[in-house]
């Protein structure tokens, strides 16, 4: 594969510090709404998720976004015993990135990270699928399993066990918060000249400057 035979030229916008304005969470809100009405992206809210691990390793996965909290929190849900839990539990901060291809937009945040409380976690719980639900019973996430059959296995056990519709929050399952502390936006330019912006808290405000591509 001639990898660097792939190359696109990004022509499809500017990120001007007067449109951007001084408010990250703002900006934020606004580009994720264009990639959602894009109609172009199928998850608009996955991020990548970057964690260290107790050795001081960077580790990444994709989650997905699913709150912007009202004191401008990240959340995302997960087992919190799988590894990134335990990468969280160790050293409690988190990097994530957002890629919009069709927009040519790239976000990425920086923060400090904390649980959800148990209501919020039971609320959105409560909205999951019920096979959702199940499966945060059944599985034991990152741990190894011998083969397929022995997965499906735990799933009807965890099926069995609660039928219905009334399924508890499993107690090794919940969110997380993570609180900006810095976030940049990206736009891809003609010559890769691109326009980047990075907000760094300060307080209660943000301190914006324009970084070199
Ligand atoms: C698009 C996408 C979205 C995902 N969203 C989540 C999520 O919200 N929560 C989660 O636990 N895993 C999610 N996953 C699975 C994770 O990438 C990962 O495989 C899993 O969380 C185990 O990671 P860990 O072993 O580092 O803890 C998602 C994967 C993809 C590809």
């Amino acid at each position: 594969m001639a990898f660097h035979e792939m190359r696109v030229t990004y022509r499809n916008g500017e990120l001007v510090e007067k449109v951007a304005g001084e408010n990250p969470l703002e900006l934020f809100l606004a580009w994720i709404g264009t990639a959602r009405g894009s109609g172009a992206i199928l998850e608009p809210n996955a991020m990548t998720l970057a964690t260290v691990d107790d050795a001081g390793n960077p580790v990444a996965r994709l989650v997905l976004l699913k709150e912007l909290a009202d004191d401008g929190a990240f959340v995302f849900y997960t087992n919190r015993h799988g590894r990134k839990g335990r990468d969280l539990a160790a050293t409690p901060r988190a990097a994530l990135v957002f890629w919009w291809e069709p927009l040519e937009r790239q976000v990425r945040i920086e923060g400090d990270v904390t649980f959800t409380s148990d209501e919020d976690t039971a609320a959105y719980f409560a909205t999951r699928p019920r096979e959702s639900r199940i499966g945060a019973w059944a599985s034991q996430q990152s741990e190894p399993i011998a083969d397929r059959a022995a997965l499906e296995r735990q799933f009807a056990e965890a099926d069995a066990a609660h039928p219905g519709e009334d399924i508890p929050v499993p107690p090794w399952w919940g969110g997380y918060r993570i609180v900006p502390d810095a976030m940049e936006f990206w736009q891809g330019r003609t010559g890769r000249m691109h326009d980047r912006l990075r907000y760094e808290r300060d307080g209660a405000r943000w301190e914006r400057s324009r970084l070199q591509p």
